[in-house]
């Protein structure tokens, strides 16, 4: 089985709306690819799960129900997903184990997260080692990783390529600011580096970027190996 995972960020398929022109796309993009026969793709919660969290963190809402209600909008835009795709999982498996087993059945499995504690970039690299895909695509609002939050610090640079150790201490060090903005959390990381899988940090919205990493390796955002 020749596969790989997408992790699609929630910023990236919904603002305000869905961005259903961009869903469209990647989806014919996804189809058009020749090079991978499966696909899992791991969708984040974006601003519908952003919006839920902050207003009831307001009212001191235990961390373990946010978590939950994060889930459960990941699965609401992972839902959303699944109607732009044919040979596609109708259910949204809620474990791995649920999603190794729809791959054998479908061309494109589609899931949001699974249990409370971590996020979808924890999902989308256990399903990569589940699955056996040697590299993951995760596609993101910023394109690449940067030594600082490019939005607000002008003076950030972006990284062609990280070793798994030097994408773990970033994340390790970005992970202690307030408010951070982490590219990948740091089991995701680990468990690409333990399963040796490649990713590849991109701008989500450039569908050239799946294209150049499919066909060959290459893309303009950041490879961490
Ligand atoms: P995301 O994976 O979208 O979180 O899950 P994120 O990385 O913070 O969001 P983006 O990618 O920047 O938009 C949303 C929330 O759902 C919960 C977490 O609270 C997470 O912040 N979640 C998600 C889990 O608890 N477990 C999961 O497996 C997935």
């Amino acid at each position: 089985m020749n596969s790989v995972v997408i992790s699609l960020g929630g910023s990236i398929i919904s603002k305000d709306r869905l961005n259903l022109e961009l869903m469209e796309k990647f989806s014919e993009t996804m189809k058009s690819i020749s090079t991978y026969d499966k696909f899992g793709i791991v969708v984040g919660g974006g601003k519908l799960a952003r919006t839920y969290i902050s207003d009831l963190k307001k009212y001191k809402v235990n961390d373990n129900i946010l978590d939950e209600i994060g889930i459960n909008a990941t699965r609401i835009n992972a839902l959303a997903m699944t109607t732009f795709f044919d040979d596609v999982n109708s259910k949204i498996p809620t474990t791995i184990n649920d999603a190794a087993e729809m791959i054998h059945n479908y061309r494109y499995v589609v899931m949001g997260g699974t249990e409370p504690g971590h996020t979808t970039d924890t999902v989308s690299t256990l399903l990569a080692e589940r699955i056996g895909s040697r590299i993951l695509i995760n596609a993101t609002s910023v394109d690449g990783v940067y030594s600082a939050d490019p939005k607000t610090d002008s003076g950030a640079i972006k990284y062609r390529e990280l070793s798994y150790n030097d994408a773990i201490s970033l994340s390790i060090q970005n992970s202690t600011g307030a408010g951070a903005n982490v590219f990948m959390d740091i089991t995701s990381l680990t468990i690409a580096k333990r399963a040796g899988i490649e990713i590849f940090v991109v701008n989500g919205f450039n569908l050239n970027e799946y294209k150049n990493i499919l066909y060959n390796k290459k893309c303009d955002g950041t490879v961490i190996h």
